[in-house]
């Protein structure tokens, strides 16, 4: 069992939006430049298909939901250095593509410290609901004391539960979300089928997570900052294991084309993968 260590290092708040837009011009020209033929937020060609995802997975739910506990005290300011900010914006376009209205009632699976929970949140407004839902009680307790400082207060649950077994009946919900966490599941196919038992008819969910770039260039690249930025600043907050797991978890996870099958093998009557920012994040949108 690992221990509940507080960080030895200590990080500034949240990057001001306006760098977070800067980053995000800068990252889309140096991407440009240097990798001119490279597809940015566009279909792409996706490598050969591999099966090893479908193998018996490496951390079992106990060690997962552990390590989410350890990283709650710094996960958001991580993701938004790692990011250059950059996430935020990948949520984003999650959520608009979830497509949530007024009044809806919306689902954010293995929502974390609240993230795209608290988007949906926002979009629903007060005559809508978000459920957000996550196995970590370290994260849970974030996300809620955020949306218990925001005012008006946001229409949230948030739910201690496993994705794979939502406490939720048949059809219920009008739009999901679910961010970084499928990489994380023990089993792809059935948070799948779970996610679309509980969406009414016609209702979209988007997924956004990790991708292995088709290209070359950004794959050595992706792989390089994985290596070079995020394992050593990861290992200067005490938190190496936590972080190298990534790079593993991102060898073994579908690509587009595979999420896109094994969404239709659980039933989604549609299923797209968008690359995002040249294929080093993919969104997978659903329509149930
Ligand atoms: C990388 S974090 C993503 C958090 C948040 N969605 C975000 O984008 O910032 C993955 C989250 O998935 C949760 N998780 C992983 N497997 C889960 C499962 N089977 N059931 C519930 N939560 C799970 C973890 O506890 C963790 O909080």
């Amino acid at each position: 069992m690992l221990s509940v260590a507080s960080p030895p290092l200590a990080l500034p708040n949240k990057l001001p939006i306006h760098f977070t837009k800067f980053a995000a011009t800068i990252c889309a020209k140096v991407l440009k430049t240097v990798f001119p033929n490279a597809a940015i937020a566009s279909p792409i060609d996706y490598v050969p298909l591999s099966t090893s995802w479908n193998k018996v997975a490496i951390m079992n739910s106990t060690e997962i939901r552990t390590i989410f506990d350890r990283i709650a005290p710094v996960y958001d300011q991580l993701n938004d250095w790692l990011s250059l900010g950059q996430h935020r914006i990948w949520k984003q376009m999650a959520v608009k593509w979830s497509q949530p209205q007024a009044g809806n009632t919306c689902l954010d699976l293995c929502c974390g410290s609240g993230d795209l929970a608290l988007r949906l949140g926002r979009q629903v407004g007060a005559t809508g609901h978000v459920y957000g839902v996550d196995f970590s009680p370290a994260q849970l307790a974030i996300a809620r004391e955020r949306s218990q400082r925001q005012y008006p207060r946001p229409p949230i649950s948030w739910v201690e539960a496993d994705v794979l077994h939502l406490p939720f009946s048949d059809n219920y919900f009008d739009a999901a979300t679910m961010g970084y966490g499928l990489r994380n599941v023990t089993s792809i196919p059935h948070s799948l089928k779970e996610l679309h038992r509980v969406l009414k008819l016609g209702a979209k969910a988007a997924i956004l997570d990790f991708h292995r770039p088709s290209n070359l260039q950004l794959r050595a690249f992706q792989q390089w900052y994985l290596d070079t930025i995020v394992v050593p600043i990861a290992h200067n907050l005490g938190l190496t294991e936590e972080y190298a797991y990534i790079s593993p978890s991102l060898d073994r996870f579908p690509t587009g084309r595979e999420q896109v099958e094994l969404a239709r093998q659980a039933g989604f009557a549609e299923a797209i993968h968008y690359p995002i920012s040249g294929g080093i994040m993919g969104v997978l949108v659903l329509a149930r």
